[in-house]
């Protein structure tokens, strides 16, 4: 059996993760062994190591080499394949130096998280294609494909309008993580609606053309001093999103918990989007990160056709699909069990198979590139409050 010799440039949750399931990936399908060679992060080498195989994960590491940086890594191991799991602004920096070796790539997203960034990112595909997979997970969950189907099939009509919505529960890493840095992750148009964006845009089927944007801060905000942490805060056995409360309700609370009430918490709590396709055709998008009770949260989307209507929430196991002129309801049930409903598992399968040269890439760099433009300018137009083209200028 082959041996996929894997290099890991960040290996952090994400880095971790992503490992493990392309390793496992390559097991199920037995196509071919996936081996950790050569790894790069900030913690130490014996940290790595123990991370690499804490909290449920099983990835042994303890044979691979550490780099201490990311051009030694590339320029010394001999590895067949890499992912790029860093912090978000970190990303096309790295990618670039991988496309230019050749080297087969598995990248976070959002892929850049400024203009600049991503038309260099943009040039660097356009000059060397050994093979991308984007962190697109949600476009390979069983409720896209299904979705996919019916609208292909045309039984929906012509789109004309879709909605998409994100609120989630766990949006509190956001505020009180490293997320919270929107200098490192961009804003959450860009963490977050990366995703909904791409897997919408893949369902619709359009070209964007333009776009306006409103984002809001109205609850993860105060007065409280920077650089505040909640284990040195007064208040932390009795406030809401201390980390006292969010041990007791979440399960989990981040070990350098900082406050989200505090005058350097970044990102905006909520934001909204209005996506005009190149044919007069929309969507309107909205999401939310200060919601704690799951009765209020959510992720999905509805698209309308001429004939008919198509919806899901990836949190339920329904897809719902109503004719507009007949009193018909289907509803089709799908099992979206496993890491981000299945598309994780998905994603790593078209990795593996894409590095042995058996399978083209169903997330590539261009798919990135644009939904990170779409984003950019999304935040272009939220600071500027005025629409925005879709295209690669600044
Ligand atoms: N696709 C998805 O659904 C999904 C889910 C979660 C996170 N992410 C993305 O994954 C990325 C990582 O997120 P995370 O939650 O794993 O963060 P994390 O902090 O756990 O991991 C980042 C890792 O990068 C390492 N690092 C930082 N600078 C480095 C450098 N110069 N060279 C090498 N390593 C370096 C850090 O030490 C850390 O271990 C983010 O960009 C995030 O947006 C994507």
């Amino acid at each position: 059996m082959k041996e996929i010799k894997l290099g890991v440039i960040g290996l952090g949750g994400r880095g971790r993760h992503v490992a493990m399931y392309i390793r496992n990936a390559a097991k199920s399908l037995a196509l071919a062994s996936v081996r950790v060679t050569a790894v790069c992060d900030l913690k130490p080498k014996e940290e790595c190591i123990k991370y690499a195989a804490a909290d449920g994960y099983d990835l042994d590491i303890s044979a691979a080499e550490f780099f201490a940086t990311a051009d030694e890594l590339l320029e010394k191991a001999d590895i067949d394949a890499c992912i790029v799991a860093t912090r978000c602004n970190l990303h096309t920096d790295l990618a670039v130096k991988v496309l230019e070796r050749n080297i087969p790539l598995f990248l976070e997203k959002p892929v850049s998280t400024t203009i600049d960034d991503l038309l260099r990112l943009k040039a660097a595909g356009d000059a060397h294609d050994p093979g991308v997979v984007v962190s697109f997970p949600l476009r390979y969950t069983p409720h896209v494909k299904v979705a996919k189907k019916i609208i292909e099939r045309g039984d929906i009509g012509d789109v004309a309008f879709a909605n998409g919505w994100t609120r989630v529960a766990y949006g509190g890493v956001y505020y009180h993580d490293w997320y919270r840095d929107e200098g490192i992750t961009g804003g959450l148009f860009l963490q977050k609606s990366t995703h909904d964006f791409d897997y919408i845009n893949y369902l619709v089927g359009k070209k964007p053309a333009e776009i306006c944007a409103v984002k809001s801060k109205m609850v993860m905000k105060g007065d409280r001093p920077a650089g505040l942490r909640c284990d040195a805060c007064p208040d932390n056995p009795t406030c809401p999103e201390g980390i006292v409360q969010m041990r007791r309700v979440y399960g989990y609370a981040p070990d350098n918990s900082m406050c989200c009430y505090a005058v350097d918490t970044g990102n905006e709590d909520s934001g909204s989007a209005i996506l005009r396709y190149e044919d007069g055709s929309h969507l309107s998008y909205s999401q939310a990160f200060f919601l704690r009770n799951l009765r209020s949260c959510g992720r999905g989307a509805l698209i309308c056709g001429s004939e008919g209507s198509v919806s899901f929430d990836f949190n339920s196991d329904t897809i719902v699909f109503a004719r507009t002129y007949e009193p018909v309801v289907e509803e089709i049930k799908v099992s979206g069990a496993g890491a981000h409903f299945g598309g994780d598992e998905r994603l790593t399968e078209n990795f593996v198979k894409m590095v042995l040269g058996l399978e083209k890439s169903i997330a590539p760099l261009e798919e990135g590139l644009m939904s990170a433009l779409i984003c950019l300018k999304a935040r272009q137009s939220a600071e500027t409050r005025l629409f925005k083209k879709i295209a690669f200028e600044k």
